[in-house]
């Protein structure tokens, strides 16, 4: 099961993905829209919008940043292992707050403006709680993967001789 969750599942769905997109632009090319519901309300989108977007895209480039750059390089930089986490952590944080919060305020949105919830489909209404659930899911990892960090620092610290 851990095998299927860890290593055949997350290439199902890069898979998905890739061949989704490819299938989309050949099929369905001039269908492909954001559908903007601007017109609809601004006042909250304005804030739910840039939120869940920016954060969303931050948690990305900060997990492709992890990926990418070696460590060699931040130790050639002169950053150490602990001062990398540490900012980790902390932009990871904020952008995981700004994802939810953004997240909720668009869902609250669509439930409580009469004239959005109307021009919600069958499909945003299952976009949301599969969103969440991947979103919360991964907070769920990541606030783990902090408190083991932050007691093994706590920990090391504690080791450290007076
Ligand atoms: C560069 C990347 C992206 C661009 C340019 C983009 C652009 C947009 C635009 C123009 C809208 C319509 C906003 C409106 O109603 O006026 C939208 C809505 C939305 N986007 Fe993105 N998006 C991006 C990435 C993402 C990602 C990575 C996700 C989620 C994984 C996402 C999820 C959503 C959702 C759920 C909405 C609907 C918001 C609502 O109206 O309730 N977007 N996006």
């Amino acid at each position: 099961m851990k095998i299927f969750l860890w290593i055949v599942f997350p290439y199902i769905c890069l898979t998905s993905f890739v061949l989704g997109h490819i299938w989309r632009y050949r099929y369905d090319k001039f269908g492909w829209t954001s559908r903007s519901s601007e017109l609809y309300e601004k006042r909250i989108l304005a804030w739910a919008s840039p939120l869940f977007h920016f954060g969303i895209l931050g948690v990305l480039a900060g997990h492709l940043a992890g990926l990418l750059v070696p460590e060699s390089w931040t130790s050639a930089l002169g950053i150490s292992e602990h001062a990398y986490h540490i900012v980790a952590v902390s932009l990871g944080t904020l952008a995981g707050l700004a994802t939810i919060t953004g997240l909720v305020l668009l869902v609250y949105r669509r439930r409580m403006t009469p004239s959005v919830l109307r021009v919600t489909s069958v499909v945003d209404k299952a976009v949301y709680p599969l969103l969440g659930a991947v979103i919360l899911a991964v907070s769920l990892v990541q606030i783990e993967g902090s408190v083991d960090l932050a007691m093994s620092i706590a920990g090391a610290n504690a080791r450290e001789p007076a």
